[in-house]
């Protein structure tokens, strides 16, 4: 079954590129990727604005000081970061995040970071799939940019609409990576669109049973870093041992897979056992925050009630 648009999406000029309603078919999208005349070339993204002052402050801050202790990991991820390159139009919707959205912009840099981490522990680094996934990491929320300033950073529940708004993000950040890509099956734009998938098929946009290894990275990496953040919804954030809880009773219920969560959890560590060596407990010791409203929707005339 094909996935339908429900919002329009438009081009960062503003130029409709999409309209609500379209059946993403395999045909849709063989028309749609059809070489454009304009090329928008391809820039190094980490000698962009901040973006490496931003990263390396982040790596400096709990509990990413414990994830990033090793200054040789560090190096490796630096170097595969070095080979990445994105279109300019791409680079400055991440200038949009930093200046109107920060959470975003360091959740994205952060998901970046963690993606080729984990990647490198699973797959093994400097590899093909392992530069290719670190496109990805930047990119996996860009289609937030299309959802209003005011949902995005709005602190109570959002309306049906605002929610379905912001769901979008994955089918407009797919198209508006494979626009500006001009690849429907770029790496990038996959994981826009599926990065909020289940194994079990209890995600969306598609609801399909996810099991790409690429994807899955991002998935675990993106839950993550949302549970610690500070996010407008709450007024705290989880604690480290409660987010690592959450991840490992999401892989107990089949929905995200156990070795993305296991690497995550030695990297937490002091001394990173090797992800395959040490038992999980399924014991709940941490509590999730109080007044956290996520995933709390309204109906969308009880705005201002
Ligand atoms: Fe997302
Ligand atoms: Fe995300």
């Amino acid at each position: 079954m094909p996935i339908i648009t429900k919002f329009p999406v438009y081009d960062f000029e503003n130029r409709l590129l999409v309209e609500a309603g379209t059946k993403l078919t395999p045909e849709f999208l063989a028309e749609f990727q059809a070489p454009q005349r304009k090329s928008y070339g391809a820039f190094p993204l980490i000698s962009h604005g901040l973006i490496r002052d931003d990263l390396l402050h982040q790596f400096s801050t709990a509990p990413y000081d414990v994830i990033f202790s090793q200054s040789d990991k560090v190096a490796d991820i630096l170097a595969v970061m070095e080979q990445v390159r994105l279109p300019l139009p791409i680079l400055q919707g991440l200038d949009y995040f930093r200046r109107h959205d920060f959470h975003t912009y360091r959740h994205m840099l952060m998901i970046f970071a963690l993606s080729i981490l984990i990647a490198g522990e699973l797959e093994g680094r400097a590899d093909l799939i392992h530069a290719k996934i670190a496109q990805s990491g930047p990119t996996h929320d860009l289609g937030k940019i299309a959802v209003p300033l005011a949902t995005l950073l709005k602190k109570g529940p959002l309306t049906i609409r605002e929610h379905d708004m912001l769901r979008h993000h994955t089918l407009t950040g797919y198209l508006l990576l494979a626009h500006y890509m001009q690849d429907t099956s770029n790496i990038a734009a996959i994981i826009a669109r599926d990065h909020h998938e289940r194994r079990n098929g209890s995600g969306y946009p598609g609801g399909i049973e996810q099991r790409d290894i690429n994807v899955e990275i991002t998935t675990v990496a993106d839950i993550y870093d949302a549970l610690i953040a500070q996010r407008p919804y709450r007024p705290v954030s989880f604690d480290n041992r409660t987010a690592l809880e959450e991840l490992t009773w999401m892989a107990d219920r089949g929905e995200i897979g156990w070795d993305v969560v296991r690497v995550l959890i030695s990297y937490n560590r002091r001394n990173k056992p090797s992800y395959k060596k040490f038992e999980v407990s399924l014991e709940r010791r941490g509590h999730a925050p109080e007044s956290n409203i996520y995933g709390k929707v309204i109906n969308d005339h009880q705005e201002g009630e």
